[in-house]
């Protein structure tokens, strides 16, 4: 589905009518291409006085070439200044020296200036401690606070960018290259105002340009949309692809399958015996599972028919956790396997006209939170990843107005495309993402609905 409106507001004829009448000009967002190899294309700004910055500097010459610091001096890097330096792709600020209110406004010092100085779809990322790690209570409460500052940032920084907090925890720090990758590139380019906890994690990611080598990965739902884009993502990402959907989607299955070197597997997965036949044809094992398939059946609760409400609840919530099951009962999955289960933000915020689907988009968060305990003693981590209105046949089918609304309610103006969906999964399908298990990562622009 096409977005008219942000096409026009980028022609010529429409910036100029646009900006007359004050409307609302989103930018096309900058995302990820195949062959790209640097993460960052252009300057990255590192400042902050916190511990963590020691951790990143030894590979941040490997996300960009162009390294600034915001002190002469500071980790031997060229001083970035607003009156001399280059514009700023993204934006690196240590925030976990912080422990003391009057500091806080060492956030308003270094970010005051340079937001004058973004490029276009600049990437921005505070580091801090989880609030609950630490034992003076002031300095949990200054930690807790940047939620609300890198939060407020993202509604404020416009021109395509995004900005995200990530909580290292003692011991994470080696993953965060595999955090900053995903983060300060385009293949966040859709996600912002996102606060992730990076935990231990005794998996390596050995070759950048194909992270997941080696590994077998399942999609559920791959025939199309979200699907097809997680299996392409997942497939140029050096994983072996197994793709899954009903048996009437089969021809597209097996025809993407065949271009992604992948094999496709026709299966309803609310059938009894879906389990059974999903374990037989994984017989090699599988690291990493994506559940995808989903389904909406809209309707108000007044109207809700039992059968509208049991096909969302059995394809959205049962059969994830029905299969995640039977592939861990029958060691199928594999230690330090990775799971991700695909949510929805109306499973965070509810929508008028979707108890049935935000129930079961709930219950896969709920999934995630439950089972990323017991899985962990594998070494096996679970998330769920929550879009927001991402351009798909699913979306297409939203009435006009209600539909202009999804795709405006949020701070970068516009809907996502799959794409945006498919890096998140990704990143999370990593061996490295270990380090995060019963999250959830908002796929949305900092969508406005359950903020
Ligand atoms: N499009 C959005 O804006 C959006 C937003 C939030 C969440 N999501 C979620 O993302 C996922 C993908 O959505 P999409 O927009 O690509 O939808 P889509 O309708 O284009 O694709 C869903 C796929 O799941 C498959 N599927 C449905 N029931 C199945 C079953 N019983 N067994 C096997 N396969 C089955 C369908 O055949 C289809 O190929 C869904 O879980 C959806 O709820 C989408």
């Amino acid at each position: 589905m096409s977005d008219r409106y942000l096409a026009f507001a980028n022609s010529t004829a429409g910036r100029r009518l646009v900006k007359t009448l004050g409307l609302p000009a989103p930018l096309p967002l900058e995302r990820w291409r195949g062959g790209r190899t640097r993460p960052i294309d252009g300057a990255l700004l590192i400042g902050g006085e916190g511990a963590l910055n020691e951790a990143v500097v030894p590979f941040a010459h490997k996300l960009t070439d162009a390294l600034y610091a915001a002190h002469e001096g500071q980790h031997a890097l060229p001083r970035w200044t607003a009156e001399h330096g280059p514009r700023l792709k993204a934006l690196l600020f240590d925030a976990s020296g912080l422990t003391r209110f009057e500091q806080l406004i060492e956030l308003r010092d270094f970010f005051q200036p340079t937001f004058k100085g973004l490029a276009n779809c600049p990437r921005v990322v505070l580091l801090g401690r989880a609030p609950e790690s630490l034992k003076d209570p002031i300095a949990a409460s200054v930690q807790r606070s940047l939620e609300g500052f890198s939060r407020s940032l993202g509604k404020e920084i416009r021109r395509g960018g995004g900005v995200q907090l990530i909580y290292v925890g003692k011991g994470a720090e080696d993953q965060l290259e595999g955090a900053l990758r995903f983060f300060l590139s385009p293949k966040s380019a859709y996600v912002s105002g996102q606060v992730v906890r990076l935990g231990r994690c005794s998996e390596q990611v050995k070759d950048w340009t194909r992270p997941l080598a080696g590994k077998q990965a399942l999609v559920t739902g791959a025939s199309r949309g979200i699907g097809a884009a997680i299996a392409e993502t997942l497939a140029r990402d050096g994983a072996e692809v197994v793709l899954l959907d009903v048996p009437a989607a089969k021809d597209a299955l097996d025809a993407l399958a065949a271009r992604l070197g992948g094999r496709g597997v026709a299966l309803d997965i609310c059938a009894e015996d879906a389990p059974a036949q999903l374990v037989a044809a994984l017989a090699d094992g599988v690291e990493i599972v994506v559940h995808n398939a989903g389904i909406t059946r809209d309707k108000t609760l007044a109207k809700m028919s039992e059968g509208f409400w049991n096909a969302v609840i059995d394809v959205n919530l049962k059969a994830p956790q029905l299969l995640t099951q039977a592939l861990l009962d029958a060691g199928t999955l594999q230690d330090n396997g990775r799971v991700v289960l695909i949510a929805s933000i109306s499973g965070i915020a509810g929508n008028l006209g979707q108890s049935n689907y935000a129930t079961s988009k709930a219950g896969v968060i709920g999934l995630a939170q439950a089972f990323a305990p017991v899985l962990g003693k594998r070494g096996i981590s679970i998330n769920a990843v929550a879009p927001g209105f991402i351009e798909t046949r699913m979306t297409a089918g939203i009435p006009f107005t209600l539909r202009e609304a999804g795709r405006r309610m949020n701070s970068m103006g516009q809907g996502g495309l799959p794409q945006d969906v498919a890096e998140a999964v990704a990143w999370l399908a990593q061996p490295g993402s270990g380090a995060l298990s019963g999250q959830v990562l908002r796929v949305c622009g900092q969508s406005l609905l359950g903020a």
